[in-house]
């Protein structure tokens, strides 16, 4: 029996995994949207494994926890303020956020960033894909607005490149020129807007930026907007 397994109260079930709050869960039993075991749900306090419960005759959601990669289109926050506009949530399943705790994302991309984008409820993951010490490394494909320096390479490499109100400098990143105005950038970090403040620093613009690939996850055949839900195993070795 896994750990979300352990008998739990149904209304506990119900909303922390995102279909209702604690008190509509009563009524979600009494209008018969519920079942254990095959058994019509007949009461919100009884104490149930998660495995033997369905909602309108599907299973609980991601019992184990959610773990999704979206490719992100441009024109979308990664924020739940409705005031800055479009957001990434709004691409995401509704009863995600309304888990407890509620999905976010790994790392924030800016609007006009597309690629990869995680989303995880489990914060533990977020704290060890993101925090530098281990080194998971974020690819991105961009565009300036001038003819790029091979000296940047160097430079991005060195380890001691220092951003304006930065404590530390960058860490050794890897850039790979691919054309005049083209190229590809490796980060192990994630400091704000890095990869737009690196080339700034420099005299560039970054007039386009996608992140191919974080860690070993790609978009693959995701179009824009599309997500799909990864395995734990695949992070779990990290
Ligand atoms: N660096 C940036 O400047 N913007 C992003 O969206 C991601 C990395």
């Amino acid at each position: 029996m896994n750990a979300s397994d352990q008998p739990r109260r149904l209304d506990q079930i119900l909303a922390n995994y995102g279909y209702c709050s604690r008190s509509q869960a009563c009524q979600w039993v009494y209008q018969g949207h519920v079942t254990v075991n095959g058994e019509t749900a007949k009461s919100a306090d009884a104490k149930v494994p998660v495995s033997a419960v369905r909602v309108d005759g599907e299973p609980i959601e991601c019992p184990d926890g959610v773990l999704a990669l979206l490719h992100k289109p441009a024109g979308c926050v990664c924020s739940h303020d409705a005031r800055e506009g479009p957001s990434v949530y709004d691409l995401l399943p509704p009863r995600w956020i309304k888990r407890n705790p509620p999905v976010t994302t790994v790392g924030r991309l800016d609007k006009d960033t597309t690629g990869v984008l995680l989303v995880t409820d489990d914060g533990e993951l977020v704290q060890r894909l993101t925090s530098p010490k281990h080194k998971v490394e974020k690819v991105y494909d961009l565009t300036v607005d001038a003819d790029l320096a091979p000296s940047l390479v160097d430079l991005f490499a060195s380890g001691t490149l220092q951003l304006e109100d930065e404590i530390k400098p960058c860490l050794p990143a890897k850039l790979e020129i691919l054309g005049a105005r083209e190229a590809r950038l490796t980060l192990v970090e994630g400091k704000y807007h890095q990869v737009k403040r690196m080339f700034a620093s420099q005299g560039c613009t970054v007039t386009r930026l996608h992140r191919s690939r974080f860690g070993d996850f790609s978009v693959n055949d995701l179009k824009p907007g599309e997500w799909r839900l990864l395995c734990r195993e695949d992070f779990a070795a990290r």
